[in-house]
């Protein structure tokens, strides 16, 4: 997380206009991003830059907010169904995840640039196309898709029974997948994958890899990608989440709250650990420069605001590498390759995730609410139950 502003010129800010009261007339997006259409102008008069695909209502069902704030500000209602622009598809949205992302984004702590208001919230759906763009050929109707490109730098979001997806960030779903545990796999799969595969360069068999937070959504990712390559992996997690981690890739579960971790660890991993990969934002950075062996890498992708002590002199003599990133920044290319892997690894019936709540879309505000009290496992909304 970065305090730096990452708002274009002109985009919204931190103090956006008060909302006023909930608008019983649906909206239709512009070219820009979304702006209300006065009440003596029905959007049937505004029409779409291309035809309404056959099929198609005019209005959907959207979770939006019309500020930046509190989860409670997510409303529930009618805008306009999107059209696709020449280079993107319009999508049917099967199911949407909720993301820690997400609640930063709709709340104003993670400043990305927004469409407008209303914005709708959430970044990643599984869909069906129901219409392509004139250069999005690529897709066809009725194929199943997903993504997790939406409601960011600019993007409408993916809480919404249709949702238009640029082509470059839309991929193909892997045939007989269920909507739910796709989309719920996603986001922390994907995170997973560039940790370890594109900023570390890759594990395999030979490597040890310590994961923080094994038993959340992200860690249990990395422990199963690391796994599947072949690399042992040492979960730090809660005693009563050793079966889980076990499950999940895990040869080795060590309780963080332990006080003998430094001997633990060293036990586990005597000639040293190739990666430390922290998902729990609590990494103790002296014990991971410690267990690392020479030339291994601390991977960071959550952390709190203060400073950590990292022990300059030894980490520089074991030669290591601090690696943070966010999913967010990720080029599209990348976010394309790990997406064919990630489903690739869906498709053969691995990777998994704990699901937390299933819940229709009209409890989104309820969703990210969860979300932010940290429920175990993932929120996916169901827009159509
Ligand atoms: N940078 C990126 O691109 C990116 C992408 C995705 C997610 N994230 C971030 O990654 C973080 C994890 O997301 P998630 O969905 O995996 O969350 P999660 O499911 O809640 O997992 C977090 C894990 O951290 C563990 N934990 C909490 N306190 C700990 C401590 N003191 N010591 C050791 N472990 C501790 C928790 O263990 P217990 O269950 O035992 O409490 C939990 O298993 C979030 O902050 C999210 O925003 C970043």
């Amino acid at each position: 997380m970065t305090g730096r502003s990452l708002l274009g010129p002109g985009e919204e800010d931190d103090d956006p206009a008060p909302s006023g009261p909930v608008r019983p007339d649906p909206v239709r997006p512009d070219p820009a991003g979304l702006t209300d259409l006065p009440e003596s102008d029905p959007p049937d008069h505004d029409p779409p830059a291309s035809p309404d695909p056959p099929g198609v209502p005019v209005t959907m069902r959207a979770a939006y907010v019309d500020r930046l704030g509190p989860a409670e500000d997510i409303r529930v209602g009618e805008l306009v169904v999107p059209a696709p622009a020449p280079d993107e598809v319009l999508v049917r949205v099967e199911a949407v995840a909720v993301n820690p992302v997400d609640t930063y984004i709709r709340s104003g702590r993670y400043r990305t640039p927004l469409p407008g208001f209303p914005f709708v919230v959430g970044r990643d759906l599984v869909g069906v196309v129901e219409a392509c763009g004139v250069a999005a050929d690529a897709f066809v109707p009725g194929q199943r898709v997903w993504t997790n490109g939406l409601g960011y730098a600019g993007r409408q979001g993916a809480a919404a029974e249709y949702a238009v997806v640029p082509v470059d960030r839309l991929y193909p779903l892997p045939d007989g997948l269920d909507p739910v545990r796709s989309v719920a796999v996603f986001h922390p799969a994907v995170t997973a994958y560039l940790g370890l595969f594109r900023h570390v360069g890759g594990v395999g068999p030979g490597d040890t890899v310590v994961v923080g937070g094994a038993a959340g959504n992200v860690g249990s990712s990395v422990s199963q990608l690391a796994a599947f390559a072949g690399a042992r992996v040492i979960a730090l997690a809660r005693t009563e989440d050793a079966t889980w981690c076990r499950k999940h890739g895990a040869a080795a579960v060590v309780d963080y709250r332990v006080e003998d971790l430094r001997e633990r660890l060293a036990e586990e991993a005597p000639g040293g650990a190739t990666v430390w990969f922290d998902t729990s934002g609590r990494i103790d950075l002296e014990l991971a420069v410690e267990v690392l062996a020479d030339r291994g890498a601390v991977v960071l992708v959550a952390g709190r605001p203060e400073p950590a002590a990292l022990p300059i002199p030894l980490f520089y003599l074991k030669s290591l590498r601090l690696l943070g990133f966010v999913i967010t920044t990720a080029p599209a290319a990348e976010l394309a390759d790990a997406a064919r892997v990630v489903g690739a690894h869906l498709a053969e019936g691995r990777l998994d995730v704990r699901i937390g709540e299933v819940l229709p879309l009209d409890q989104a505000a309820r969703a990210h609410q969860l979300v932010e009290h940290r429920v175990r496992g993932r929120v996916i909304l169901v827009p159509r139950t």
